[in-house]
């Protein structure tokens, strides 16, 4: 017990504990400082559909995008400072051509119309009246604003492609769902969209795309443009390689030829890992980076796939996460074990703004409304304030730690979250030549999900050699900061 360490200690367990109803047990974590998952590229978000509806707002994108406090609603909110912005290439259009025009599933929602740069098959000059660069302001502003508070990563990805590409002109998906819905004439055309709009960003908006991602959830058989809300795409594993192919020739003759790609963005770790050993050696070798999303939550082989990834020499990415618990509790829970398992560089949450949970603000982006900050922010904000690109990620010994070691700053990050009883944590940092020192202040943050503290600071904790501990309620997520340690 942490306790016997420390005569004033016991008897201010004494005290707690007739306050504190149950102090059960308390748990031991040690921290590797030998470890090396990766360096930290940054926490992100996707911009569509939210930043359609709210690319305008200045206050938002300080809230998302700094770490400065931001008067939100009359509440003062602390900027969770994401650097990484993944910009939707929409697939939307209205108007026809020699005779053709975009079909609409009867479920179409549509702030999840995202719009199209180009209109129609007469011409891939971006110059030509086949395109039109003054589509999608709102997102293209939120981009902007982003660039401007520090992001500093930026993907371009696509749910599907352009209407008239698909083979029912219905950009929710191919009838039915579990078809392919790109015409075969269309493979290249679909790279030659989203590398013209690279090409395009990087002249105009100021924006270089560090990758460009060509599917969403491809495998999955849900796309159906008879019921879909929202864009989407079947593509089977070869039609995808095709694509990669042909994604990689038209950046390299628009000269970015350094510009990543990125696949697949299956739904779950299961289904990366089983396209990657599909997708075959020519595609996978242009492949340079894996996204993945997180929609598996608790289960699958996050340890397969980061194996696969390792030894291919790709990075990987969690580029999508949400879900609808406003609690904070499955983000948590989920994010730690793809830090402890899946050990990603970035980690890309999905809608900034939505409604029933999955918002890190509720809002809709419908009705243009917008509702209080969830607690769900608060719980991200333990990490991504803290957790900064250029860190080096470590195992922080549980499934309940993460570690990360600032070299040039000297210092060493802990987040930990405490699901159990309420109980103490200890962290033993006796790995490290310098642990920190002994009786410093190492400050604290904490949420607590559910409800109560929102990211409250403290100034209560201190190194005893080369460990210290801290009182978790049942629920709370704390962030902690040593100082001169040494790996
Ligand atoms: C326009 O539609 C007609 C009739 O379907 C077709 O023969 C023609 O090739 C189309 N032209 C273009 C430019 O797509
Ligand atoms: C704004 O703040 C007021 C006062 O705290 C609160 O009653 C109201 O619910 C908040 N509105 C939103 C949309 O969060
Ligand atoms: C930690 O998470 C892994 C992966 O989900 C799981 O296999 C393992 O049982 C967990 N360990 C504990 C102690 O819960």
């Amino acid at each position: 017990m942490k306790q016997a360490m420390n005569g004033e200690w016991l008897l201010g367990l004494a005290l707690i504990a007739t306050t504190m109803p149950t102090v059960t047990a308390d748990l031991t974590t040690t921290i590797s400082s030998t470890t090396n998952w990766g360096t930290w590229e940054g926490f992100g978000v996707s911009l569509a559909w939210w930043a359609k509806a709210f690319g305008t707002r200045t206050d938002l994108a300080d809230i998302f995008f700094s770490t400065k406090s931001t008067t939100y609603n009359g509440s003062s909110v602390p900027g969770i400072g994401l650097t990484i912005a993944r910009y939707n290439a929409g697939a939307c259009s209205w108007n026809t051509y020699n005779g053709s025009s975009m079909v609409v599933s009867p479920d179409m929602i549509t702030s999840r119309q995202m719009d199209s740069f180009w209109l129609d098959w007469a011409s891939t000059s971006p110059s030509s009246s086949s395109w039109s660069w003054s589509v999608d302001a709102n997102q293209r502003n939120m981009l902007s604003l982003a660039k401007a508070r520090g992001a500093n990563i930026f993907e371009l990805f696509s749910n599907s492609p352009t209407w008239w590409m698909c083979i029912n002109h219905n950009p929710s998906g191919s009838n039915g769902g579990s078809s392919n819905n790109l015409q075969s004439w269309n493979y290249d055309q679909h790279a030659v969209y989203l590398a013209t709009i690279a090409e395009y960003a990087a002249s105009n908006w100021g924006v270089s795309f560090q990758s460009v991602e060509a599917f969403n959830e491809p495998v999955s058989a849900w796309w159906n443009g008879e019921t879909g809300t929202q864009e989407g795409c079947h593509f089977d594993v070869s039609t995808q390689a095709t694509v990669i192919g042909d994604l990689r020739t038209e950046l390299n003759s628009r000269g970015l030829s350094s510009t990543l790609i990125a696949a697949s963005d299956e739904n779950t770790y299961d289904l990366a890992i089983s396209t990657w050993n599909s997708l075959g050696s020519t595609a996978t070798g242009k492949v340079d980076r894996i996204n993945v999303h997180g929609y598996q939550y608790t289960g699958g082989r996050r340890d397969t796939l980061y194996s696969l990834a390792s030894s291919a020499g790709k990075r990987l990415w969690n580029s999508e996460y949400g879900e609808s618990d406003a609690t904070g509790q499955e983000l948590v829970t989920n994010l730690l074990l793809d830090f402890r398992w899946l050990h990603p560089t970035a980690w890309v949450y999905w809608q900034a703004i939505d409604g029933g949970g999955w918002g890190l603000i509720d809002g809709d982006n419908d009705d243009l409304t917008l509702g209080a900050v969830s607690q769900k922010y608060y719980a991200l904000a333990q990490f991504a304030r803290h957790i900064r690109p250029g860190m080096q990620i470590l195992d922080g010994g549980s499934n309940y730690t993460v570690a990360a070691y600032d070299s040039s700053a000297q210092k060493l990050v802990i987040v930990a979250a405490n699901w159990g009883s309420a109980q103490y944590l200890n962290f033993d940092l006796s790995s490290f030549s310098s642990p920190g020192v002994s009786g410093a202040l190492v400050p604290r943050w904490n949420t607590q999900v559910g409800s109560g503290d929102q990211y409250a600071s403290y100034s209560d904790t201190y190194m005893s050699g080369s460990k210290f501990w801290s009182y978790f309620p049942t629920g709370a997520v704390q962030t902690f900061e040593v100082s001169n340690v040494s790996l």
